[in-house]
């Protein structure tokens, strides 16, 4: 498993890790993704996961990247605060390693927000603040409601994969300016490793050939290729989280990343 950077800091996290909406696979798959260096575990107060995430990393808290997320409809400030303390207590832990807000919510000043959550930072209940669905405006506005310029925002998890490449054009290049970290949520584009096109899939199941590797673990690599992505993609199948480990730790060479950039 290869580890990146986690936005400006110096906390190295897992290029793969484990993804829990809609997850039911219990605590085996992500204990044998944690094994296998898939150390990142992603939830949300509105998954209902928390509490297998807390029994799957009980035995191994000190070993996991634990990141969980507050709804739209918490981001006041006491309301934030509370869900915070709520996730602690569904996952069984004293601190969430990086705690983001799910959706931005254009109704409740972001300025409120990031003062909870900077609050969180102060009493050490988070670790590190991060947004999803985040476009560059709303991150830039999320960026100038932090009061110290210590407190940083370290990622922005968005949707990115083949059938949705969006983010490409503004918000991958201003997170790399702004050492902010990506983290790719639906990778494998919900299970659609199949596409629409016979040619597409030709062409990926032969790089997958040439690679020995499969097709998911292509669209995974391709995914992570920026030094600044990480993925998190969702197995209730061991051998699915075996397979998506075994997507890092080797690289797609420029030709195939070529090819695929054209084919999609
Ligand atoms: N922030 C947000 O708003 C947001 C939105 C959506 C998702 N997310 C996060 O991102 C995670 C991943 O996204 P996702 O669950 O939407 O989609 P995904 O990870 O792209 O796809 C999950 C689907 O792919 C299947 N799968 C996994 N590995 C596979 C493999 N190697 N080969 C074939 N099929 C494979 C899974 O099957 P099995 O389960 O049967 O193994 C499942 O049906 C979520 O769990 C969640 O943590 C965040």
């Amino acid at each position: 498993m290869n580890y990146k950077q986690l936005g400006d800091t110096k906390v190295k996290i897992a290029e793969i890790g484990q993804g829990t909406w809609q997850y039911r696979g219990g605590v085996g798959p992500l204990k044998v993704g944690i094994s296998l260096g898939a150390t990142h575990i992603d939830t949300a107060e509105m998954y209902g996961t928390e509490e297998t995430v807390g029994e799957a990393i009980a035995d191994e808290r000190d070993k996991v990247f634990l990141s969980t997320k507050v709804s739209p409809s918490h981001i006041h400030h006491d309301d934030l605060i509370k869900a915070a303390e709520a996730s602690l207590r569904r996952l069984g832990i004293k601190t969430i390693d990086l705690y983001m807000i799910h959706w931005p919510n254009p109704s409740i000043p972001i300025k409120e927000s990031m003062s909870a959550m900077e609050e969180l930072l102060r009493q050490g209940k988070i670790k590190h603040i991060g947004v999803s669905n985040f476009s560059v405006e709303e991150l830039k506005a999320a960026q100038k409601a932090l009061s110290f310029s210590s407190n940083k925002i370290v990622s922005n998890q968005v949707e990115y994969n083949l059938n949705n490449r969006e983010i490409e054009e503004d918000l991958v290049p201003y997170c790399k300016k702004e050492k902010i970290t990506i983290i790719a949520y639906s990778p494998l584009a919900r299970g659609q490793i199949s596409t629409n096109s016979k040619k597409n899939d030709e062409l990926l199941e032969g790089i997958a050939k040439k690679n020995n590797k499969t097709k998911a673990q292509v669209i995974l690599n391709f995914v992570t290729r920026e030094e600044n992505v990480i993925a998190i993609p969702k197995a209730n199948n061991e051998d699915h989280v075996r397979e998506n480990c075994a997507a890092s730790g080797w690289r797609l060479s420029e030709e195939d990343i070529r090819k695929i950039d054209e084919a999609f």
